[in-house]
């Protein structure tokens, strides 16, 4: 069922959205997913949601995964005109609901130690650092620069009808 908020309406991406997924995670991402990331993780049977403008254009998106009794997220992106609107709020909150209806309790992700805008949304929708994995991250074109992740955890029995 799609979901409207403001000006962006939440669904289900299809394969056919990978181009414009891997353009956004591009000017999103350091180390972006090519559209063949996305296929996979399709055929992965990943949730994967988009957000669309009023012209049906996908201008963000929401990839988790769900595990026994918890679900992670894998990547989140907005893109850049259209950031600070809520559309990635919108995502996210609308990702954890599907989760937690899949019997996920809690949900995990990863975010680079130097990604402070991001850890700061986060914050915002009500996650709290819960480790660091030091040298997570590739962090440069040599293979020896490596950048420490962040873990953050977030509860959704809130989100849980049953
Ligand atoms: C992180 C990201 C998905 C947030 O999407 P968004 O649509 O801009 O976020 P929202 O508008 O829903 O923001 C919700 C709240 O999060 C916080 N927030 C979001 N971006 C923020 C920023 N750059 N700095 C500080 N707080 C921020 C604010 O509290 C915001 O509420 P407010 O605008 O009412 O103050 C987006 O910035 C993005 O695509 N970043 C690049 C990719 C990325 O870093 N992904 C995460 C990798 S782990």
């Amino acid at each position: 069922m799609p979901l409207n908020f403001s000006t962006a309406t939440v669904g289900i991406a299809c394969p056919e959205d990978a181009p414009r997924l891997a353009a956004i995670d591009a000017c999103s991402n350091s180390h972006p997913w090519g559209e063949a990331d996305f296929i996979a993780a399709f055929q992965a049977g990943h949730l994967c949601l988009t957000a669309r403008d009023d012209a049906a254009e996908v201008i963000g998106f929401a990839l988790g995964r769900a595990l026994p009794d918890e679900a992670e997220l894998l990547l989140i992106a907005v893109d850049p005109e259209r950031r600070r609107e809520g559309v990635g709020r919108l995502l996210l909150s609308t990702l954890e609901a599907r989760l937690a209806e899949s019997g996920a309790r809690v949900m995990h992700l990863e975010v680079r130690a130097s990604n402070h805008a991001a850890q700061r949304f986060y914050a915002a929708l009500g996650y709290s650092v819960s480790g660091r994995r030091p040298g997570y991250y590739p962090a440069g074109a040599h293979a020896s620069m490596r950048e420490d992740a962040i873990l953050m955890t977030r509860s959704l029995a809130m989100e849980r009808t049953s």
